[in-house]
């Protein structure tokens, strides 16, 4: 055991203790990006002279041989308390001593934090690109579903007629604001802490503007002691996923409640439909019921995190191993309910007959009445007044607001002319023109939006750097 120094007792640790405090579980999936920063830390350390170019050389190839160990399986990191000091061990195995100058001038500290940030830095490319897809089926869906009438809903009663399109608009809308989340958290975690050592720095001559510039950070982080304390860029991107997630499961509740026989305006494709273990005729869109269900884990991940952090002093803490969890725990989360979403998206149709008919036999289009008569320049309130009654009349004699012409007119002839003016539901959704309404120029202009965040998304994610290529340039790098 590496970490177990004569001061602290020798190499006596309990195994009970290891089991309990070990991290390896969680960090075995950092290798790569330990390795790739301890290639970056060891280039820094051999430029500065800390450590012999010799000694570098064959720490450099043995952190390239670990990686490559790593990739076809033969190198599994265990038997350590975390995947740093399993990569420090295996190292000692492979080359003897030498291996003990790798360590010079950093601390696990700011090497976890190292390997989170890189971490979260590609899994931001990765939700980044998810969300360019999301967005552009999302814009071909409503582009495709706009001729689709159905009721929009407030406190889940009809409301107004709205196209499919719009519906689908919506959702893209969330999902635009979600690649600004993102992006924010990536503008977080593009920072160095490596370097910053335990929490006070270091009095050799290192330059951590090195390692900086060769892990392609646009900047380093500030303060040693904030450094190796500081989870925000993980909160910042497990909150990003978690408000992804939310929209994605307010997406789900939708679907689930629109393929439901009471409304009947989604139909689901065999494919993603599940069935029940007894009823024989169930068809159930379990698919949407779980992307909503997993929207809980992230909302979980984000409170966990947000306690584990809350009541720690200044510096690193080792509560602070359990982030681990929450963190890469959303990343998959996040990931596989884009995955989820992109499968089923495709694969939902609107049945647009059943979509019309509960417009119909409603009255979704009494605003539409009263604006007619505001454009007769009659004042709202009274409009909104005078068709409310003739609402109340029509209910009472069973009659849609559609058939109530004749009762208008003998209420007051002018209401008459208005609903005699308002055409049907298209007609209604046709008439829709200000900005970031149903109106079919304006949901146009929300597709193109949409488009545009997919490639702004897009290109922000090809701007990442990739620790398979940072590893590439690395191994080649120093030799
Ligand atoms: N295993 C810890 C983690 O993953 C790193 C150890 C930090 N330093 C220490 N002195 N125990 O967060």
């Amino acid at each position: 055991m590496i970490a177990k120094t004569d001061a602290a007792g020798g190499p006596g640790l309990l195994p009970e203790v290891l089991a309990f405090s070990s991290s390896l579980e969680q960090d075995r999936a950092l290798l790569r990006e330990d390795l790739v920063g301890s290639l970056a830390h060891l280039a820094m350390l051999s430029r500065q002279g800390i450590v012999p170019a010799e000694a570098a050389r064959a720490i450099h190839d043995g952190l390239v041989g670990l990686w490559r160990d790593a990739e076809s399986g033969v190198f599994v990191p265990a038997g350590e308390e975390d995947v740093h000091m399993a990569v420090e061990a295996e190292l000692t195995r492979r080359l003897g001593d030498v291996a003990g100058f790798l360590h010079t001038g950093r601390s696990r500290n700011d090497q976890v934090a190292l390997d989170l940030r890189l971490f979260v830095r590609e899994r931001c490319a990765d939700v980044l690109t998810g969300l360019a897809q999301l967005l552009d089926l999302l814009a071909a869906r409503a582009e495709a579903d706009r001729d689709v009438v159905l009721p929009a809903y407030t406190h889940r009663q009809r409301a107004q007629p709205i196209s499919a399109g719009y519906w689908w608009t919506a959702y893209g809308a969330m999902f635009a604001r979600d690649v600004e989340a993102v992006r924010f958290a990536l503008g977080q975690v593009d920072a160095s802490p490596l370097g910053v050592g335990a929490i006070a720095g270091t009095s050799l001559p290192t330059d951590r503007r090195i390692p900086q510039a060769l892990l392609d950070f646009s900047r380093l982080t500030l303060n040693g002691l904030d450094t190796v304390g500081d989870r925000d860029f993980a909160l910042d991107f497990v909150y990003a996923s978690s408000r992804l997630l939310l929209h994605a499961s307010r997406l789900a509740t939708d679907v689930v409640d629109f393929t439901s026989s009471e409304f009947g305006f989604l139909v689901l494709d065999d494919a993603i439909a599940c069935g029940s273990s007894l009823m024989p005729q169930k068809k159930n869109p379990d698919v949407f019921e779980l992307v909503r269900g997993r929207s809980g884990q992230g909302i979980g991940a984000l409170v966990q995190l947000f306690t584990t952090i809350k009541g720690l002093p200044g510096g690193y803490n080792r509560d602070l191993q359990e982030d681990r969890a929450p963190l890469l725990g959303t990343a998959a989360n996040v990931l596989s309910v884009l995955g989820a979403l992109r499968v089923a998206i495709p694969r939902i149709r609107f049945d647009a007959d059943r979509c019309r008919a509960a417009l119909e036999r409603d009255y979704t289009q009494a605003t539409d009445v009263a604006e007619a008569l505001v454009k007769a320049g009659v004042p709202f309130r009274s409009a909104y007044r005078r068709v409310g009654t003739l609402v109340r009349k029509a209910q009472g004699a069973g009659l849609g607001l559609m058939q109530a012409q004749e009762l208008a007119h003998s209420l007051d002839p002018e209401l008459g002319v208005a609903l005699a003016s308002v055409g049907d539901v298209r007609a209604s959704v046709a008439g829709k023109r200000s900005a970031g309404s149903t109106g079919p120029a304006e949901v146009e202009r929300q597709i193109g939006a949409l488009r545009d965040a997919a490639a702004e998304a897009r290109a922000a994610a090809g701007t990442i750097p990739r620790l398979a290529q940072l590893f590439t340039t690395l191994a080649e790098g120093s030799r």
